[in-house]
């Protein structure tokens, strides 16, 4: 079995891989089977999937946020157990920016995901992408659904500085 890594943008049939996926990948919410198609469908060019020897072993969903085209907004990011500590999550994430750089790139992590603050405190820094604080959304903002506070964290400006792979 070819053992190449491909990265590259998910076709619709991808949806259920990514819902797989992310259910392997605690502490990440799973969301719907629909949302996992839609986000395969409608946001397959800000999508980024890694494959090796057809196994989907990495994926990271995003968005332009609609109100700021400018900022791209990371949603979920997942490797696989067995393929962590690898660099494949930052490796995603510069292939999804060299695919059309954004000015800004912004996410939520909530405190107590220590993999995820570290992988993009190390991702923001050896790149120097300055890091700025914002309000994210507090506890009480989910409702009766008890939820961590999700802290925002907005890396920028990125353009004209070079990416490092
Ligand atoms: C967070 C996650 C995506 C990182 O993926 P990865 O491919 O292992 O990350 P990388 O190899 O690119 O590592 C990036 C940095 O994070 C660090 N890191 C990775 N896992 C870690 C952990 N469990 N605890 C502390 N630091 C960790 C690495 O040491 C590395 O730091 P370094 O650059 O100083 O060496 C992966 O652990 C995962 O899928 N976790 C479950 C889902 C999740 O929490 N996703 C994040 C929410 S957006």
């Amino acid at each position: 079995m070819d053992n190449q890594l491909i990265l590259r943008a998910p076709a619709i049939e991808d949806g259920p891989r990514l819902f797989d996926l992310i259910q392997r990948s605690p502490p990440l919410e799973l969301n719907s089977p629909y949302a996992y198609l839609l986000i395969a469908d409608h946001f397959s060019a800000t999508t980024v999937i890694a494959e090796r020897g057809g196994r989907l072993i990495g994926c990271v969903t995003s968005y332009r946020r609609p109100d700021r085209p400018e900022t791209l907004f990371i949603w979920q990011v997942a490797v696989a157990p067995g393929e962590r500590g690898q660099g494949l999550a930052k490796q995603m994430l510069d292939a999804l920016i060299r695919r059309r750089p954004p000015a800004w790139v912004e996410t939520t992590i909530s405190a107590s995901n220590h993999a995820s603050l570290r992988m993009f405190r190390t991702w923001a820094e050896q790149r120097r992408y300055p890091l700025q604080h914002a309000i994210g959304y507090a506890a009480d903002l989910f409702g009766h659904q008890p939820h961590e506070e999700e802290v925002l964290y907005r890396f920028g400006p990125l353009i004209h500085q070079e990416t490092t792979a």
